[in-house]
């Protein structure tokens, strides 16, 4: 599946038509920034957050919004609607990059600096039934990335590996693990677990991993349901051996994990709190802000 309509620097043009300059810097050296929203029945899941991240990688970078946020947020719309995702669940995707520049690594110089900007829409089917009633299962590769994972780079080369180690072990994803042996978050997701004492636990937030925007409103409900939750670090022995496990992100919402590497996690099946919390966030989901 893919988008009708791009947006790209200014003009709406349809998706085989839709190019960017061979020395857009996103391209050779992915000196850019992304971000994924979730649309739900005609609304941005958590627009807020997910522009706070960006403008967050964005200064990070030492880059530039394009346009003023509330430009940004109309050019979204406008993909949402030339896409015409209506009430149906579907993706938002965009880019920015530092700017269009002759191939050298500094930074253009400010006045050739202008970012560049691309962003489309396309609905998505929704998950595979099977996906809540078995789960999914992951595997564990080593966590190979630079330092700075807390910005949403489009500098994805180690986290597309790992998701194809994972495919290629059918596996749904890969579980990042550490030098010292602690579970990071997932390829494209962050990692989640119930210890056998009913804990809910997810690592805190440091350069190691992205500020999941699901990972912030999964939090929230949770602490609504009055679950006990802990941010810290656990190890894969850890995960293999919680009473259950799962992952979050903007388009696998709340994921029961099952299988990690050649350990069943709990009874083999999606743990209670897990389907719990997925309910939690679908119905979140549902009361979103309107577009
Ligand atoms: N991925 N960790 C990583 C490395 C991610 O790439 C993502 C999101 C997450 C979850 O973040 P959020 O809840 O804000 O989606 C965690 C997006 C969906 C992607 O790259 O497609």
């Amino acid at each position: 599946m893919v988008p009708r309509i791009v947006y790209v620097n200014g003009r709406y043009v349809p998706y085989a038509a839709a190019r960017v300059h061979i020395d857009d810097r996103g391209y050779t050296f992915a000196d850019g920034v992304y971000e994924v929203v979730l649309v739900s029945g005609g609304k941005l899941i958590d627009e807020g957050p997910h522009l706070d991240r960006l403008e967050r990688s964005l200064k990070e970078m030492r880059m530039r919004l394009p346009m003023p946020r509330r430009a940004l947020e109309l050019v979204l719309r406008e993909v949402i609607r030339r896409n015409r995702i209506g009430r149906g669940l579907g993706l938002v995707y965009l880019q920015m990059s530092r700017a269009v520049a002759p191939r050298d690594h500094p930074f253009p110089p400010a006045a050739d600096t202008k970012t560049q900007f691309v962003a489309w829409a396309k609905p998505i089917p929704p998950q595979p039934r099977s996906n809540t009633e078995e789960g999914v299962k992951a595997i564990s590769v080593p966590d190979i990335r630079w330092e700075r994972c807390d910005i949403k780079s489009t500098a994805l080369l180690p986290n597309v590996l790992a998701k194809q180690a994972a495919r290629e072990a059918g596996a749904y994803e890969a579980w990042l693990v550490d030098e010292e042996g602690f579970v990071t978050e997932g390829s494209s997701t962050n990692a989640w677990i119930i210890t056998p004492a009913g804990e809910l636990v997810t690592r805190g937030l440091d350069s190691g991993i992205l500020a999941g925007v699901t990972r912030r409103t999964v939090i929230a409900l949770a602490k609504d349901e009055g679950l006990r939750f802990v941010e810290r670090r656990f190890s894969l022995a850890e995960a293999k051996s919680a009473r259950e496990a799962f992952v979050t992100s903007a388009s696998s919402f709340v994921l029961p994990v099952t299988q990690i590497d050649d350990a069943v996690i709990g009874n083999g099946k999606p743990g209670s709190l897990s389907l719990a919390l997925r309910a939690h966030y679908f119905r979140y989901m549902n009361e979103g802000q309107a577009v």
